[in-house]
């Protein structure tokens, strides 16, 4: 099929964009794609394909934006029941840390997790994933966590694999049994951080051999934060993690800069998320290195805080810049990566341009998926989207309302734009 008539055919092509080379949108005005089955046949411009392509199906973007799907490089998808009343204590003033020391915030979401049947963990975490989609995400990370006890924890990984087996959109999954110390282990974090590395990675490793054999391996991820794990707590869990082959993530400095990013750096993981506090020296690391500094805009904003992730510096330092929504019921509650861009652009100081592409082909590079998708280029899987507006920079200008038309996941045509409906 070759859709064709784009205002500007956003291919963002040339691979993930470092320091302040982010925001080179690689525009073709009256650009056109061809697919074929899942992926990108050619693109150009629609004299130059229609031309080579004569008598290929056609789809008509209307003088539209075309764009790769978004890539959403860190979620907590998946979880049970809600935390409305904590949002209220918040709003009234009771800090985000002093409700999870005191037994609530992610200890309360992992009460209701565990309690929860595979059925309803999956029915609770489909309308989300619906969500992201309609809304633009056409591969999303996402997280474990919630369970903090192996049998749990692999329940959740299993019940993410069937959602990404039944939805259009891609899972790439993480195994965050390191999210907060379970009750279990309330006094003794050093015992769970011991279990994790002498019993859960182990039996990780063993459980996706057979559950999803021939899949890459997870991401292992830690929250690296004051009253979750320790600077050398996360090194003994990501080290372990790593000689057992699993790629690396870290959650470092939401709240406290304990020195996570530049762990993240030295041990060549994947992404360092969150950094908001970071210090000089740790951007420094991040800037040398190949791992992915991924900001979460909706979390301060989700807890009402001014301070954001220092993306200008993080630039200069010649750091690798994505964006993502943190979906979670604590702290983000957004399926959007609309919405993470108008944030990314009024607090972080990006242009719609650097946004764009820290949304899409750096974030590609944050779950090392930089070879298959987050850009428009021949051989990449065919994931786009058709927007509703004609300029790329709507994008990010705009929010609270959805500027997708079209999905097109794996060269299937999705409509999300379903008009006026009435039901009898
Ligand atoms: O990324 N920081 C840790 N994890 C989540 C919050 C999870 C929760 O509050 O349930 C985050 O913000
Ligand atoms: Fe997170």
């Amino acid at each position: 099929m070759l859709i064709h008539s784009a205002s500007q055919l956003l291919t963002l092509a040339g691979g993930p964009q470092r320091g302040t080379a982010l925001g080179a949108l690689g525009i073709i005005e009256n650009g056109a794609v061809l697919m074929r089955d899942e992926k990108i046949l050619a693109i150009g411009t629609t004299d130059e394909l229609k031309n080579a392509y004569p008598d290929e199906p056609t789809l008509d973007a209307n003088r539209c934006v075309v764009m790769p799907g978004f890539v959403d490089p860190h979620t907590h998808v998946i979880w049970a029941g809600d935390r409305a009343d904590e949002f209220e204590k918040k709003m009234a003033g009771t800090p985000y840390l002093d409700i999870l020391a005191a037994g609530g915030g992610i200890l309360s979401t992992v009460q209701a997790t565990r309690t929860a049947s595979m059925e309803a963990l999956i029915a609770q975490t489909r309308p989300r994933l619906l969500r992201m989609f309609r809304n633009g995400t056409t591969t999303a990370e996402a997280k474990t966590g919630y369970g903090l006890q192996i049998s749990t924890e692999l329940r959740l990984l299993k019940a993410l694999l069937t959602l990404d087996d039944e939805s259009p959109l891609d899972l790439v999954l993480t195994f965050l049994a390191a999210h907060a110390i379970p009750p279990e282990y309330k006094d003794n974090p050093q015992g769970y951080t011991d279990e994790i590395t002498s019993t859960m990675l182990p039996m990780l490793k063993e459980w996706w051999e057979t559950h999803a054999p021939g899949s890459p391996l997870p991401f292992v991820d830690v929250f690296c934060e004051t009253k979750a794990f320790t600077l050398e707590q996360s090194r003994q869990i990501l080290t372990r993690a790593g000689s057992l082959g699993f790629p690396l993530k870290i959650h470092a400095d939401e709240f406290d800069n304990l020195g996570g990013a530049a762990l993240a750096a030295e041990l060549n993981a994947a992404s360092a998320d969150h950094l908001v506090v970071t210090s000089d020296a740790d951007i420094q690391a991040l800037g040398k290195s190949d791992t992915v500094a991924v900001a979460l805009p909706c979390t301060p904003f989700g807890l009402a805080e001014c301070k954001y992730t220092p993306a200008k510096k993080l630039l200069e330092a010649d750091a690798m810049l994505a964006i993502a929504t943190d979906c979670n019921p604590g702290t983000s509650w957004n399926e959007s990566m609309q919405f993470a861009i108008a944030l990314a652009c009024r607090y972080m100081g990006l242009t719609p341009a650097q946004a764009i592409a820290a949304s899409t082909i750096n974030a590609a590079h944050a779950i090392r998926k930089s070879g298959e998708i987050g850009s428009l280029e021949a051989g990449k899987q065919a994931d786009m989207l058709i927007l509703s507006v004609s300029n790329y920079r709507q994008i990010g200008y705009r929010y609270g309302t959805n500027l997708v038309k079209q999905v097109i996941k794996r060269g299937q045509v999705y409509s999300v734009d379903v008009g006026y409906y009435r039901t009898a």
